[in-house]
Parts: C-alpha cells; structure tokens; sequence
C-alpha cells in the first residue's frame, strides 16, 4: 500500500469512527479551503439532508444549500443521509494549453471528498468531491456501482446556491421557446427576482464580492440552468433541461456529475480570463495537437445576412466557384488562414428550417466546385472552413457525419462551422437536453478523429471542453454580430459587448465575428438606409477592439471584402494576434467597459483592446506589463475626432508613438466606441 492510500485509509477510518459516535443530527461539518485560505467550504449534514456553504474571509457568500437528486420510479436522495467518510488531496500543477488567451495554466487546490449514504433501508450512496481554489470552489457528486441504483432517470438535481445577500445579477432567459439558443440581450437585477437564467450568472455581492455559477466537464447529463425561488428568495436550484419526455438525465451508476463551478473574485476584471473550468476537465488526449491552428478567417456569410447574397441557388447564390476564389485570393493576400463558405451544400432552397433533413453534408451545388476550390485554396496557402446547418436535424447530420467528415478530410480541409437553427431539436428534445450533450460530444470525437477544428453555432454552452479535446475551438452561444444585419429586433446596443466579456466570455472562446466596417450598411447594400433600419451600433475603431476583447482562436473579419479595401484601420486585422501567452484584465465594469491587455503567444508583441458603451470615457494605461529597458511603438486606433456611434461612427485617427513600461497611455473613446492598440518592439 502506497502511503497516499494509507493516508487516505487512516482519514476514512477515523472520520467513520467518529461517525460512528455522533447522532445523525450533529454531525459535525466537514471544511476545505482554497490554498490561499480566504475561501472555505462546510459540508455537512442537518436532519437527515446534505447541505453545503462557503465562506470568503471569514464571511458568509453562500449559506447551507442543499445536495441531491429526484428520479423517475424511485425515491429522491434527499433525506436521512449521513456522513460515512472523507478524505483530503491536494495538487499544484501547471499545465500548457496548444492554444488560448493564456499558455500555461496553474491547477492549485485543496479536495474534500465526503462520501454519503442514506440511513434508510435503500442505503444509496454517492460520494460530493469538492475542490476549492483561489479563484473559486467546484463540486460534483459521484455515485459508484450498487444494488440499490442501478439504471436511473434524473427528474431534478436538487443542488441549491443560497446566496447569503441579494447580490445584484446579470442574466440571459432560459428555458423559453425561441430563447434556447441563447441569443439574447443581457439583463440585471437582483438575484432575488430571478426567474430562470443560463449560466455563466455573473453576480455582484452587495460586499463587492463577483461569483459566476457555471458548470465544467458536461459529457454525459442535461445542461444546467438555474432557476429562482419564490419573489425574494434568494436561493437558485440547478434546473437541468429536459428530454422530451420530461426527464432530464438517463443513466445508469457508476456515474459522474459535470462539476458545479462558483468563480469568485475581488474585482470584475479578475474574472477573466476564467480558468477554473479548463482546471476540472480532464487533460487532453489526442494523441497530436500540432494540426490544431488559431487562425483569422473571411467568409461567404455577411451577404446573406445583408441579402446581397442567399443560401439558396438562383441568381443571388454566393457560395460560387468565381465567388469563392475571389475570397481565397483575398484571404492569401492579406495573410488570413481561412475562408469559410456557407450556402456551398445541398439543402438551403425553400425553409432550410424547417427541411432540416433535406441538408446534405457532402453534395454541392453545381455552381460550387468543392474538390477544385480546395485545391485552389491549397495552392494559395488557405484553408476552406466548411460550413454544416443542421437546423436541428440530428439524425440527419448523424447519419452523414463519418462520410462527410471523410471528405473534408481526403480534401486537405481541417475545420468546420455547424450550426443548429431551431427551437427544438429531432424529437422535440430541449436544445440543451442530454440528447443535444451526447451529439455535440459526438461531433467534437468525431471531428478530432479526422482531424478538424471545430466552430459551433447555436451550441450548447462551452463548460472547458477544449482542455481534453483542444480541435473544439470556438463556439456562438450568445448574440453575436449577426444581430445587427437583421430588422425587426433592433440589433446590439453599445452596451453588449461590455456584458458578454463579464459573463458569456467566461465559459469560454466566441465566435462573435467582429470587424464590420461598413457600419451603416450602405456600401454593402449599395444604397443610402433609413434611420430605422439595421445598422451596427458602434464606432469604427470599436470593431477593431473587438479582437483583442472577445476572445477567439477563429477571429472572422466578418465584413465583405470590398469593404476593406483602401481602407488604413484593416491593417490592424491584418496584424493582430489570436493566440495568447498572457492576458491582463486592466480595467472594467460590467455593462459600461473593458480594457484588455494580452500578449501574442511566443512573441514580444502586445494588443491592448478597450470598449465602452453609449458613453464617451477616457482612461490612462500605465504599459508597465511590458519588458523594462526594452523600446517599443505603440501602432494606435482611436475613435477619430467627435467620432459616435449614433452620429460618426467611421472616423478613425490612427497614430505611432514610441513607448516604454514607463509610458502611460491616454486613452479616449467616443461614446459607443473604442480603441485597438498594437505594441511592437522598436526596430
Ligand atoms: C446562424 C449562425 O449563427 C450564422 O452564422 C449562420 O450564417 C446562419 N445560422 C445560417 O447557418
Ligand atoms: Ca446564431
């Protein structure tokens, strides 16, 4: 017996033998805290229930919350647990991602595992592993093989987060037909009137404190939202989404829960970048990630969402061959790695929503020749990012999914957009459902097995997938720039992207596809719009700091080219970074601004990216993260004079300085505008 296992018999036995003692009632509660110490967790069981709190220098953030399960044709785990173990890990580790907005990653905690069981003759018994570290606490239940539970059905997780204070909130809808996708504006309040929100749900303690509840490693379960109690309760329950039969986990034992996640924080902006989800996957285990490339990428894609261009065949059709080369000489041109065509594949005529299963994955249209412009792109150094709509078509997409990925591959193509437009997927399964987990997993295996990245649209939330299979690059989940093509919902307002970096940024990469300079939508359409029709509401220079603030491995120039044409500010596409060494929240508060700082992966060159919302703000930034006695220049993109997003929005002043750690910079930005900034070494 290896002494970590003897330790681990010598905890179990005395902590049984002091059970054994006690009454149920009293017993006495388990601790673990965070390395740092100023964060504990009590476990600990009252009246037969299983409750869990935490603890942030000495004071309360979430009160007793309790732990548990309901099933289909079984009793809940609820009542008459008790405490029958526990024992104590600890681990520092750093480890390095291929790809991200920070390269190494330093897994520092403490682990309580408490092992339970129910005094009741079923005697079911699940063990809650709980890990705290400094920059928050995970916990999940695992419940081993036994004869009292065997196959199961999930109706509910009772796991509770009972806030100690009416912290103010900042939440997207779930559970609500048409919202599932998660492409709503954010809102806030206090966490009491909440009724049911996605996660990550950034919150703000009246103390100051930040907690996001989210959730890491979902495999194989519902995804969690969270739902309120009754009107100033401030309790939220994990409310998994459903089958179309109403239950919400299939299963049989031994099995493992995703990990329930709380981030907690002193500052909004030392929320990101988050790292304690990518901390509780597992590690990576394809066998070679040296494939797996961050890249820029251009595409057949606006046009459709301005109509200049369809999906569909006819005359308007823009996944052409002329077309598409056109885009690939572009994209090698001005050094960007890809170029994605939507509209290439048979299946778009007539409602591609509703003729979901009318999509193939391997025909073309025969204006798109796809071997030829494969090659093309080949030659010129470009990868083609082939585009999959589902439309919720699951068993469709299934069926095809090994030949079509085969083809890509036999084509010298490595990554792929899917989407899934619907409200409710085949059989009627809620778009996060266990059912959705299961095919999303089963694309990303799938895709790692012939050797494509992967970019999803209309996803299931990223809970740090990437870690264990890093060709799971980035995803939507949130309302990306799209919104501001389409009538009737009035677009992005300025504040949004302020809210996504502080909330829907937090679970990980989004392909929001930034960089519209054709803001009014004029030159693109060729005609003058009316003041009630789409636009982007933004300045110029906003859509470059985008880049460095929303963080992405696939960053989309997502305009039409043309649109760049003699135009200075898309040098700064051209030249900004996607992957990431370091990253450095300066400053921000949600829903108002950010300003980022972030290194390029392996080289000296550092971006500074900062937005605001409807208001004009200035900020000084003190360059001291940069390397001391080393003379750089500062490649500046500011809001140009009396640039606003309403009025005048394009202006732009673009200037050099030279600057060193000890140069401060002054940093202006209009209302709804920005600032993009490249720092070099000087020659
Ligand atoms: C929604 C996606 O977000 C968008 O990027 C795509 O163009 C359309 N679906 C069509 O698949
Ligand atoms: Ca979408």
């Amino acid at each position: 017996m290896n002494t970590r296992i003897q330790h681990h018999v010598v905890v179990l036995l005395a902590a049984s033998l002091l059970i054994a003692r006690a009454p149920v009632e009293a017993q006495t509660p388990l601790s673990v805290a965070s390395p740092d110490a100023r964060t504990e967790v009590d476990v600990a069981v009252r009246d037969g229930h299983l409750y869990y709190s935490i603890r942030r220098d000495g004071r309360a953030l979430f009160l007793r919350s309790q732990l548990g399960f309901e099933f289909r044709s079984a009793p809940a785990i609820r009542d008459s647990l008790r405490i029958t173990g526990s024992s104590r890990a600890s681990l520092d580790t750093t480890w390095t991602q291929p790809w991200g907005e920070v390269a190494n990653v330093r897994d520092h905690h403490n682990e309580l595992r408490v092992s339970v069981e129910e005094a009741s003759a079923t005697g079911r018994k699940f063990d809650l592993v709980v890990r705290a570290f400094n920059d928050g606490v995970g916990f999940r239940y695992e419940v081993p093989a036994q004869s009292n539970l065997g196959e199961f059905e999930i109706m509910q997780e009772l796991t509770e987060f009972s806030l100690a204070d009416d912290a103010k909130a900042w939440w997207i809808l779930s559970n609500r037909p048409r919202l599932d996708r998660s492409e709503m504006l954010y809102s806030n309040s206090p966490m009491s009137l909440i009724d049911s929100v996605q996660t990550p749900l950034t919150m703000q303690t009246r103390s100051g404190t930040f907690l996001v509840i989210h959730e890491a490693n979902l495999v194989d379960y519902a995804r969690m939202n969270l739902r309120g109690g009754r009107m100033e309760n401030r309790t939220l329950h994990a409310a998994l989404a459903p089958w179309a039969d109403g239950s919400k986990v299939k299963g049989h034992t031994p099995f493992v829960t995703p990990w329930r996640t709380i981030q907690i924080a002193d500052r909004a902006g030392d929320l990101a970048p988050a790292v304690l989800g990518l901390n509780l996957n597992p590690p990576n285990v394809l066998p070679s990630t040296d494939w797996i490339k961050p890249m820029k990428y251009i595409g057949i894609w606006w046009g459709m969402h301005i109509g200049t261009m369809t999906w569909a065949s006819g005359p308007k059709h823009g996944a052409t061959t002329a077309n598409t080369k056109r885009y690939i000489d572009f994209a090698a041109a001005n050094g960007f790695g890809g170029v994605l065509v939507e509209g290439w594949n048979v299946g778009w005529d007539g409602d591609w929503i509703a003729n979901r299963n009318a999509f193939s994955f391997t025909k073309a249209y025969p204006d798109y020749d796809l071997p030829a412009i494969a090659a093309y792109a080949k030659q010129k150094g470009v990868k083609l990012i082939v585009h999959n709509e589902t439309s919720g078509g699951i068993a469709n997409y299934e069926r095809q999914l090994d030949s079509a990925f085969a083809l890509y591959h036999s084509l010298g193509l490595d990554a792929i957009k899917t989407g899934y437009v619907t409200d409710t997927v085949d059989g009627g399964h809620s778009h996060h459902s266990q059912f959705m987990v299961r095919h999303y997993r089963k694309v990303i295996e799938t895709a790692a097995k012939y050797g494509i990245m992967l970019d999803v649209h209309e996803p299931i939330h990223d809970t740090g997938e990437r870690r264990t299979y890093p060709n799971m690059m980035s995803r939507e989940g949130a309302r990306g720039q799209e919104y501001n093509a389409w009538g009737g919902e009035g677009g992005n307002p300025p504040e949004h992207e302020t809210n996504l970096f502080f909330t829907r940024m937090l679970a990980g990469p989004m392909d929001f596809t930034p960089g519209i300079f054709d803001i009014l939508i004029e030159r693109g359409t060729g005609r003058p719009r009316r003041p009630e029709e789409p636009r982007v509401r933004t300045t110029l220079a906003k859509q470059l700091a985008l880049y460095i603030v929303l963080y992405s491995p696939l960053q989309m120039a997502a305009d039409l080219p043309e649109n760049y044409e003699h135009q200075p500010a898309f040098q700064f596409i051209r030249d900004v970074a996607v992957d990431w060494d370091t990253t450095r929240v300066i400053d921000g508060r949600i829903g108002d601004y950010v300003i980022v700082a972030r290194r390029e992966r392996g080289k000296p060159n550092w971006f500074i990216g900062a937005i605001t919302d409807e208001e004009g703000r200035t900020f000084d930034v003190p360059l001291s993260f940069l390397t001391k006695g080393q003379r750089y220049v500062a490649e500046i993109y500011a809001d140009g004079p009396k640039a606003n997003w309403l009025t005048n929005p394009l202006p732009v002043a673009i200037s050099s300085r030279a600057v060193t750690s000890a140069s401060t910079l002054h940093l202006v930005l209009a209302p709804g505008g920005g600032q993009a900034i490249r720092i070099r070494l000087a020659k």
